[in-house]
């Protein structure tokens, strides 16, 4: 932990035993002393937060820790009744956190153990007064601020088809079984359970749903609802109704009391853009210069982008030779009509998941700037989203990412019902 923000509070380490020790038919708060119960007992903080929120006492003064990010706040918009907390945990490069910036969030606290990752986190949100926490395994829920709303994009691999085959040929265990990656969910699930927010948001993979026959998704549902008393509800969203890229991932939103909240009414937009509009205008000089990935005033993507020969004969050998087994392993070859396939973490290995014809010669990747673009945080022709990093590294963090006009989809869609909870906006003006 780098920063403690709070004085640390007597509270328990938590583990998935600990969460699934509840009975599932008891509520948090229910008499019986469920699990959590105990937790907020013993955190104490939590307990008076729980007593305002229910109307027992009136809101304590802030701890002094908390209270410059209160200034900022007010300095922000008074006391704008569209402003909130949140916390953005697992946050990459903050596609989660411009999702809810969007819709008047204030970001109190930040953890990415990736220092990479954090230099690019870094460059884009230079104004933050609070440090980037590393491992959240190492933070104690009591050190995190207060917040309204946690964010948490928890890493894929455990529960990714690609993570889990490779631990299987390894013979090593996989989702909650898995003894790093895999407790990290309980991570978000003790942070919840001592701060008690309004709402949460958790992203991951699509295949979470079907991980282990059901049973890891099933898991995450129980601990949410049964054990954290929240109600959740989830949806596959894929990133191509904003950008030109198949990008499904799961959205699990919840609220700590029911508001009303359900996907099935978010309108997904109709637009099916194309990847003409995120590529670099090659060829005209309407778009602005950037010698790091183009060359000259024209637009022209630089060399380096371009396979090698050697790269490119293998990859069409690798395709042919699943191809002739039956199975459709291989690249994915695009124009500028066409919309590309997930970005993934290894791109930057042979980019072969998305690689764009040209006149003459060899396929070439994306740029860092066009993945930018690809998953929305630059817009179609913008450049403005800062990229520090080398491209190896970039390519990690957007292939990491979210698609972040999908988050911010969500994150209106949210909205009303957030402004309910938190008693911004009358709750009539649901709907
Ligand atoms: C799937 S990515 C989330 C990306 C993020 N939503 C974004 O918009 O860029 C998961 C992130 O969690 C980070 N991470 C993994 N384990 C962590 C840990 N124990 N503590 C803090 N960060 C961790 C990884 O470095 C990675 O950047």
């Amino acid at each position: 932990m780098e920063t403690p923000l709070q004085p640390t509070l007597p509270f328990p380490a938590c583990s998935a035993g600990r969460f699934l020790a509840v009975s599932p038919d008891k509520r948090p708060g229910e008499s019986g002393e469920s699990e959590y119960a105990l937790m907020v007992k013993q955190a104490g903080q939590a307990a008076a937060d729980s007593a305002v929120d229910l109307g027992y006492i009136d809101a304590p003064a802030r701890p002094a820790a908390v209270q410059p990010k209160l200034k900022v706040i007010e300095g922000q918009g008074g006391k704008d009744a569209s402003t909130f907390t949140f916390i953005d945990l697992f946050a990459g490069i903050g596609g989660l956190r411009r999702g809810f910036e969007s819709i008047g969030g204030c970001c109190v606290f930040t953890s990415e153990w990736d220092k990479f990752s954090q230099q690019t986190y870094r460059a884009n949100f230079p104004n933050d007064d609070h440090e980037i926490n590393g491992d959240i395994r190492a933070v104690e829920a009591a050190d995190i601020p207060a917040h309204d709303v946690l964010l948490a994009g928890f890493p894929c691999q455990p529960f990714s088809i690609a993570g889990v085959s490779k631990k299987n040929a390894l013979g090593r265990a996989h989702g909650f079984e898995d003894k790093t990656q895999g407790t990290l969910f309980f991570d978000v699930a003790r942070i919840i359970a001592h701060h008690r927010p309004a709402a949460f948001l958790l992203e991951n993979v699509r295949n979470l749903v079907g991980h282990d026959k059901g049973k890891t998704f099933q898991t995450i549902k129980d601990v949410l609802e049964q054990e954290l008393g929240y109600k959740i509800d989830c949806r596959i969203i894929d990133g191509r109704h904003w950008t030109p890229q198949h990008r499904e991932r799961i959205f699990i939103v919840g609220f700590r009391e029911d508001q009303g909240f359900c996907f099935d009414d978010m309108k997904l937009p109709d637009a099916a853009p194309k990847l003409v509009e995120i590529l670099h205008r090659e060829g005209d000089e309407s778009e602005i210069p950037d010698q790091r990935f183009t060359v000259g005033n024209s637009g022209r993507v630089a060399d380096k982008y371009t396979l090698t020969d050697n790269l490119w004969a293998y990859l069409q050998r690798y395709k042919e030779k699943h191809r002739a087994a039956g199975n459709g392993f291989g690249f994915g070859l695009v124009g500028p009509e066409d919309v590309a396939r997930t970005l993934s973490a290894r791109y930057h290995k042979d980019g072969s998941e998305i690689l764009v014809k040209q006149e003459g010669k060899g396929p070439r990747r994306l740029t860092p700037r066009e993945c930018a673009r690809l998953m929305g945080f630059d817009s179609p022709r913008g450049g403005d989203f800062i990229i520090p990093v080398s491209d190896t590294q970039a390519y990690r963090q957007f292939g990491n990412s979210v698609v972040v006009p999908a988050v911010k989809a969500v994150a209106e869609h949210m909205k009303p019902h957030l402004f309910a909870a938190l008693g911004k906006r009358p709750k009539a003006k649901l709907g």
